[in-house]
């Protein structure tokens, strides 16, 4: 029989599996980063393996906006100026729904651990809804990371394409976690689509979906500690027509 020139070797195997579910299982959002600059290469290099991931039909429906240094520092000071000002922030409002109109059972649940995790964790105690902003604000600096992702997808697509675009997410961040870097998500941008949409001169058929923060986390900050719980496989998965052994 002729060999599998392609197959890596058993041991090389288990090595690159083992690396793959380190870099899944470890990466957390981070929500704290050094000042320490990520090299347009770097970027580059995290976006350029990210672009494998499945999408229906090939369709790849992702643009992704990098900002860094003076555009960076605009965007942020252009939404800054209006969150810290309610007067202005609650005319802003999110262009799609991410999160369900109602909140049920178990997700309000975790929602609710999780800030509380993270405010426990920083001393923010419960009622405190000036620091609990404070700390929301942190979102729209990017929590102080130098590089900012903002990602859109054309109008034209429809809820299919959000599939494909968590997968390019989560390539993002599972291979920034295998470079060093850290990332976190921030659907918080949803908020200020329209600033993002004037600061970046989007075209008019991109529709802002979420930004990313992008850089090495500050491991001596407090947010940093913070270990969101899994639920077990057992939890969410029904096994039809194999029964345990
Ligand atoms: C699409 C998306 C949007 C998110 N938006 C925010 C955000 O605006 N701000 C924030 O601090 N974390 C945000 N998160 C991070 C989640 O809180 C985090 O992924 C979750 O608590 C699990 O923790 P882990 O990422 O550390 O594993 C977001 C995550 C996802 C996937």
């Amino acid at each position: 029989m002729k060999e599998n020139r392609l197959a890596p070797p058993p041991d090389e195997l288990v090595a690159i599996r083992r690396a793959v579910e380190w870099a899944i299982v470890t990466r957390r959002s981070a929500r704290a980063f050094l000042e320490k600059e990520v090299p347009r290469e770097t970027v580059e290099a995290i976006l350029d393996v990210a672009r494998y991931a499945a999408t229906g039909v090939n369709i790849q429906p992702w643009k992704v906006h990098v900002v860094v240094g003076d555009a960076k520092d605009r965007l942020c000071a252009a939404i800054k100026r209006i969150d810290d000002d309610p007067s202005h922030s609650t005319t802003h409002s999110d262009e799609w729904d991410y999160y369900p109109e109602q909140w049920v059972s178990p997700y309000v649940d975790r929602r609710r651990a999780l800030g509380w995790q993270l405010y426990g964790l920083l001393g923010i105690e419960r009622g405190n809804k000036s620091r609990m902003q404070q700390q929301h604000g942190r979102n729209y600096l990017f929590f102080d990371a130098p590089v900012g992702l903002l990602f859109t997808v054309d109008r034209v697509m429809c809820e299919g394409s959000l599939l494909d675009y968590g997968m390019f997410l989560q390539n993002i961040m599972v291979v920034a976690r295998a470079s060093g870097l850290s990332t976190c998500p921030q659907a918080a941008f949803m908020k200020y689509h329209t600033i993002i949409e004037q600061e970046l001169s989007l075209q008019p058929d991109e529709k802002f979906l979420v930004g990313m923060s992008l850089g090495y986390a500050d491991e001596s900050r407090l947010e940093n500690t913070l270990v969101s719980e899994r639920e077990p496989v057992s939890s969410f998965t029904s096994f039809h027509g194999l029964e345990r052994p």
